[in-house]
């Protein structure tokens, strides 16, 4: 049977961990499937990753196809999430509901993620009310690169720590079903987790999220020219295992400890945001 949104909200009130890889092929998805990974990202960081592209900008709808689809024929219990690629939904609302259902009717994708808060609000609602469940993505959202100035940590001050907590519950009101969140101090994770009902996965964002997400090419240490701060390698030889040691770190707060942690909100900072 096929994980679905219901599962992940039941997981977020029973407070059981949610994992989740960002996968592009056949044969990996097929190893994660069998570990029984919850969701499948089929995320647009296939661009540097797969394609060696420099940022995530140019990957196209058609390329971000064809990997979904390989994907899709590897998967059979994973919720297979699409990720939509930069200008693909920001242009237009007629784009984002139409390349959102080439992800479910071409791919067999089971949910689409896009980033942005506030500016993204019609584009989730029309997405989400045609029945399509949408992933939100704040924090570092490397479609945004070139405003952002880098990949750097977000929400270290006041003001971009409270437009963060007010995006997330902007994305919550238009109708996303789980939130990422990426590169921001645990304890704004921690109370954006806090004060959603929808599950959030985090990356770079501390151990309480309400679940995971890791690159699969980092979690097996492939990338050998550079480690982010929070990749931990998890086997460096056999994929099951390491995909089976990240899933059982996750489901047990083992991972992302302290050292895979960006600690950077003073208490004084937290107790002002609201
Ligand atoms: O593209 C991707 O893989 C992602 C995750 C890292 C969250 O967006």
């Amino acid at each position: 049977m096929r994980k679905s949104m219901l599962g992940f909200s039941e997981k977020k009130a029973k407070n059981e961990k949610i994992t989740m890889v960002s996968a592009y092929d056949y044969h990996s998805a097929k190893i994660l499937d069998v570990c029984d990974i919850d969701i499948i990202l089929v995320g647009d960081s296939l661009a540097m990753v797969v394609l060696g592209m420099q940022d995530t900008l140019s990957v196209t709808m058609d390329e971000m196809l064809i990997f979904t689809k390989a994907v899709s024929r590897g998967a059979k219990k994973a919720f297979i999430l699409a990720d939509m690629p930069f200008m693909s939904y920001q242009s237009s609302d007629y784009d984002a509901i139409s390349n959102a259902s080439r992800f479910i009717k071409e791919s067999h994708a089971n949910g689409v993620k896009l980033e942005g808060g506030k500016e993204v609000f019609s584009k989730i609602k029309l997405i989400s009310q045609a029945g399509i469940p949408v992933v939100a993505h704040l924090g570092l959202t490397p479609q945004s690169i070139n405003t952002l100035g880098g990949y750097k940590v977000q929400g270290r001050d006041l003001h971009s720590a409270q437009k963060i907590i007010d995006d997330a519950k902007i994305i919550q009101d238009a109708g996303a079903s789980m939130l990422v969140l990426e590169c921001i101090p645990l304890k704004l994770a921690q109370k954006i987790s806090s004060i959603l009902s929808i599950p959030t996965i985090g990356i770079g964002s501390g151990k309480y999220c309400d679940g995971q997400v890791l690159v699969y090419h980092d979690l097996l240490g492939l990338n050998q020219d550079f480690k982010a701060k929070f990749v931990k390698h998890f086997d460096d030889f056999n994929p099951k295992v390491a995909v089976e040691r990240y899933i059982h770190e996750v489901k047990n707060g083992i991972f992302p400890s302290q050292e895979y942690s960006f600690d950077f909100l003073d208490e004084e900072l937290l107790d002002k945001l609201y």
